[in-house]
């Protein structure tokens, strides 16, 4: 079985539908991703790219949601929503709930409300346009998964940290945290015991983070 295509465990063809044209248009951009030496770290000058998660990783976050019977869960960032609709499945096949996703550009929010809409996954996602740092604060409740896939900064700590400081405390012992950037100040959060959480480095994409809330 090659990667491009992994068997998903996704049952609907609606939904696998959308996400096998998304990961079809998937593209590298022209003048380097913000993590090259010399692409833009402005995140609306990459409002055409996805920089999504691949499917190994949504296939994971699919069937770790379906075992937490997960209900409610966040997400930094929503970009044009491949992760969204892997949690959005899975809330769904779990009876209900919602995703809450961020996103800081725009024309990014509407595509990924697109994007669900054509998977008949609308209802189960409430994505908040602006910075994460202020949507994400108030999660409404305890969530049981939470997806810290997000965007190189300039100075200081990565949004990733931040992001992490912010959500954690809102994410239920035995809820998970996936990572896809490996920030060395995120893994350092989640790898200090005294933030309650243990966590391990999976070969997916060339090294995922999951941590998981242990106290
Ligand atoms: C790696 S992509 C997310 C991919 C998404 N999880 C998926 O699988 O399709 C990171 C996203 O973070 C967004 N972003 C950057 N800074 C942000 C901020 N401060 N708040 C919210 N979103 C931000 C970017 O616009 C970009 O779409």
């Amino acid at each position: 079985m090659s990667n491009d295509h992994p068997h998903s465990g996704i049952a609907d063809p609606r939904v696998t539908a959308v996400i096998e044209r998304l990961q079809a248009a998937r593209r590298r951009p022209a003048g380097g991703g913000p993590r090259g030496g010399s692409g833009s770290r402005d995140p609306h000058d990459h409002a055409e790219q996805g920089f999504s998660i691949h499917p190994e990783q949504g296939e994971l976050i699919y069937l770790l949601c379906r075992g937490l019977r997960a209900t409610r869960v966040a997400e930094f960032a929503t970009s044009i929503g491949m992760s969204t609709l892997y949690f959005a499945a899975a809330i769904r096949d779990n009876g209900g709930g919602t995703v809450i996703g961020s996103e800081i550009v725009p024309a990014k929010v509407a595509t990924a409300r697109r994007n669900l809409a054509d998977a008949g996954l609308a209802e189960y996602a409430e994505i908040r346009e602006g910075d994460a740092r202020q949507t994400l604060r108030d999660l409404g409740g305890p969530v049981d998964f939470i997806l810290i896939d997000g965007w190189p900064g300039s100075t200081g700590p990565s949004l990733a940290r931040q992001v992490i400081e912010i959500v954690a405390p809102q994410l239920r012992v035995g809820g998970y945290v996936m990572n896809d950037n490996a920030e060395t100040d995120f893994l350092e959060f989640v790898r200090d015991p005294e933030n309650g959480f243990v966590s391990i480095t999976l070969p997916l994409k060339g090294g995922t983070e999951l941590s998981l809330k242990v106290a």
